[in-house]
């Protein structure tokens, strides 16, 4: 038996994604986003509100970065959204973790995500039903300890967090169950 909860916009899993940006005195800004996805070959979505600094400083710089929140830095990674840069300027400060400045894009990267999407900020969409910020991304900055020996990124070597919105839960990864446009070849036959 179904039971019906109404319009529930939750999906899982969602990613926890960390928005490293520079404001106006070039201070590192970071914020957690898990309305965002990758929207094409070289390009990432995020939803965001305007009211976040974050906004604000991808408007001023043109960048940001987008890091995979790892289990290692959950509390960071929480407290990344829950304070404002807008009211706690030394906001990335107070957690102790650094950063260095992007080679390719003007946005911090932070040292303990073990992956990181370096962005050019290149549009905010606003129509009637949407209101997102694109990214372009010009390159993928990995620690070599979440690669295997072809190069290739291991999600079980992330230790990354996902994002529950049903219980505002974070969770982390299983087993690898399947391959995708694999498992289901034996139904695709004789199509
Ligand atoms: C798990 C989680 C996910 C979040 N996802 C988003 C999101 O996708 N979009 C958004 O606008 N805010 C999101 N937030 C809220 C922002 O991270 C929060 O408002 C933060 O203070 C913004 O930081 P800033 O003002 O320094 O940019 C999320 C918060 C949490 C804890």
């Amino acid at each position: 038996m179904k039971k019906s909860l109404g319009a529930l916009p939750a999906v899982f899993p969602a990613p926890v994604l960390m928005v490293g940006t520079y404001d106006e005195n070039g201070v590192p800004n970071v914020m957690n986003a898990a309305w965002g996805m990758v929207s094409d070959s070289d390009q990432i979505t995020l939803f965001l509100a305007e009211d976040r600094k974050t906004v604000d400083n991808m408007h001023l710089t043109g960048a940001f970065t987008v890091a995979l929140a790892d289990e290692k830095h959950m509390k960071e990674a929480d407290y990344f959204g829950i304070a404002t840069g807008r009211k706690t300027p030394d906001k990335f400060a107070r957690t102790g973790l650094s950063a260095v400045k992007s080679e390719r894009v003007n946005a911090p990267v932070i040292e303990e995500f073990p992956l990181t999407m370096e962005c050019e900020f290149v549009e905010e969409v606003n129509s009637k039903t949407l209101h997102c910020y694109v990214g372009k991304i010009v390159n993928v900055l990995a620690d070599e300890d979440v690669l295997d020996e072809k190069g290739k990124v291991r999600p079980e070597k992330l230790g990354a967090i996902l994002f529950d919105n049903f219980t505002s839960g974070y969770y982390t990864i299983g087993t690898r169950v399947g391959k995708a446009w694999h498992e289901g070849l034996p139904l695709h036959k004789g199509e």
